[in-house]
């Protein structure tokens, strides 16, 4: 075994996105390509010597691969142990949970979350620092600059590695320690909710379907849902893991979930449903005949955290990225707790987190989390439900329509142009800047616009400033239209338009939701000219 420097040469176009650098697997097997991006993550953190690192991924097509490049490469710069799990498989969730309780300098993800994977499909690999979070912007730029002045990399020869046998092996100096992938996380769960009343609500009979979407969450729920908690077999679905997701779409939207969704409008559905994606991050809820908008669901676990026992101590406050509905404000308010509005990414709640200025956080794209790790967690959100279902008694739907009932319906909904030609994407939004200060008490339909800006952030923390975050056109009534491009696509670019109409009076609360935003939909396509400017007479995706 010895340790060689290969020379390299810069690849164009490694900066990382929302959610680190994401691109086609035949990119990723390009000789070198994977190689340049760990040495840039490498050179970027310094000495590694007698640190620890944590190595994982969602198990989708080229993660084995890449795994075994990166551990030779940990060895090449010094690492004295990295843990990696069992036969290379981490939700990214279970991989924060890792990094934080073990100490480690930080921890590789490998995965492109939703996207298909698959030899056709994406691939993607992602630093998260010592807090289990994602790598801050100072440091994603700093290790891209490293990829555009790269000359070569160091990586140990040695040949592969067991990934499949638990316990500890050597690679030049390191200790490889191959860990239940599991094991940290599941702990982590029974320490925040409530096991045994969720257990006696499936000893009731209580019935419940988690899609594992064939991707990573299906070992986690099973441990956890089927064993820990004592569901019957069968409530996870889907639930093996496959390197192509058995050639499906791992985000669990009604779209996507569709099975998930038929199952359970139907009118012997069982009473509580659930779906993650590709590596374990994202969520989402559904119940007999209702599904739970992920902006409803973070402001419903706001206004019940008290039944947790990590939660009871109260919350002390909650973060939603711009898009996401202001659902959650209402509660925050009431509970007299601060809300906050961050840019799309989870990496923004990061700082926020680590000073205890936010217990919970969440998106609208089917991401919740809290304090707990730095990552969004899917099957946390679902253990949230069921320990509100178990302590209440009461069902998914009547939830949902009191919590409106009291705090009133952010109706919403997400209309995303997905592979639009790039050149279209950019003027539309460059067009729509331009109408922005003209904008401003604009009589607009039944709207009058009360803000147009694009959304620009300052970190209360670190006083970073994020700009053109998004075009937002409040109106004076609350309703939103929202614009942005997606960050984490891999062909042409994808337009997100998301609608939010806020109901006050119940009785206006069971109108379909397209139908409720059919008025600021008109409005968006008008001031936007979307479906001339991409030649797309509909969204591609309707969440
Ligand atoms: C999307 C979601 C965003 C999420 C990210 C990573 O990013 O919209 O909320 O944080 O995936 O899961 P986008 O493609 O919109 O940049
Ligand atoms: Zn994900």
């Amino acid at each position: 075994m010895t340790i060689q420097t290969v020379a390299t040469q810069p690849f164009a176009g490694q900066r990382p996105g929302t959610s680190g650098l994401r691109k086609k697997v035949t990119e990723f097997q390009r000789p070198g390509y994977l190689e340049n991006f760990v040495q840039a993550i490498f050179d970027t953190l310094g000495d590694c010597a007698g640190q620890t690192l944590v190595v994982g991924g969602d198990g989708r097509f080229h993660n084995r691969a890449a795994i075994q490049t990166i551990l030779r490469m940990a060895a090449a710069h010094g690492f004295a142990r990295v843990l990696v799990g069992q036969g290379g498989i981490l939700s990214t969730p279970a991989l924060s949970c890792v990094v934080r309780k073990r100490g480690a300098m930080g921890g590789i993800v490998l995965s492109a979350s939703h996207n298909p994977g698959g030899p056709d499909g994406d691939f993607g690999i992602k630093y998260n620092i010592a807090n289990g979070g994602p790598a801050p912007e100072k440091i994603t730029e700093a290790i891209y600059a490293h990829t555009q002045t790269i000359t070569a990399y160091r990586i140990s020869d040695a040949s592969s590695l067991d990934l499949d046998a638990l316990g500890e092996q050597r690679l030049e100096h390191t200790v490889i320690k191959v860990i239940d992938s599991v094991a940290d996380y599941a702990e982590l769960m029974a320490g925040l909710f409530d096991f045994a009343a969720i257990r006696a609500l499936f000893a009731r009979g209580f019935t419940m379907r988690f899609d594992g979407m064939h991707a990573v969450s299906g070992p986690y729920a099973k441990a956890i849902l089927e064993g820990l908690l004592g569901a019957p077999a069968g409530t996870v679905i889907n639930g093996v893991s496959l390197e192509d997701f058995g050639g499906g779409h791992p985000d669990p939207n009604p779209v996507n979930a569709a099975e998930l969704i038929a199952l359970m409008a139907a009118p012997d559905a069982p009473d509580f449903g659930a779906a993650s994606d590709g590596d374990g991050d994202r969520n989402m809820i559904v119940g007999r005949g209702i599904d739970v908008t992920p902006s409803d669901s973070l402001a419903i676990l706001a206004a019940n955290a008290a039944v947790a026992p990590g939660y009871r101590a109260g919350i002390k406050g909650v973060a939603r990225s711009m898009p996401t509905s202001t659902a959650a404000d209402r509660v925050a308010r009431e509970l007299g707790v601060p809300c906050f509005e961050t840019p799309t990414g989870w990496k923004f709640f990061g700082n926020l987190l680590d000073a205890g200025l936010v217990t919970l956080c969440g998106e609208e794209s089917y991401g919740t989390g809290s304090t707990h790790i730095r990552e969004k967690d899917g099957l946390w959100a679902v253990l949230f439900w069921l320990n509100l279902l178990a302590v209440s008694g009461k069902s998914v739907a009547q939830i949902v329509q009191e919590h409106w009932a009291r705090f009133g319906r952010n109706y919403y909904s997400r209309h995303d142009y997905e592979a639009v030609d790039g050149a279209a994407a950019h003027g539309l939004m460059a067009q729509l800047r331009e109408q922005l200060a003209q904008l401003a008490g604009a009589t607009l339909g039944q709207f009058t616009v009360a803000l147009a800006d694009d959304f620009a952030y300052t970190d209360p923390v670190d006083h970073s400033v994020s700009t053109q975050q998004g075009v937002r056109i409040v109106m004076s009534d609350g309703s939103r239209i929202v614009l942005r491009l997606s960050g984490t696509g891999t062909e042409g670019a994808t337009i997100r338009l998301y609608l939010e109409k806020y109901e006050a009076d119940p009785a206006r609360h069971a109108i379909p939701t397209q139908q409720a935003l059919a008025g600021l939909i008109a409005i968006a396509g008008e001031l936007t000219q979307i479906a001339a400017r991409t030649g797309r007479a509909a969204p591609t995706v309707i969440t």
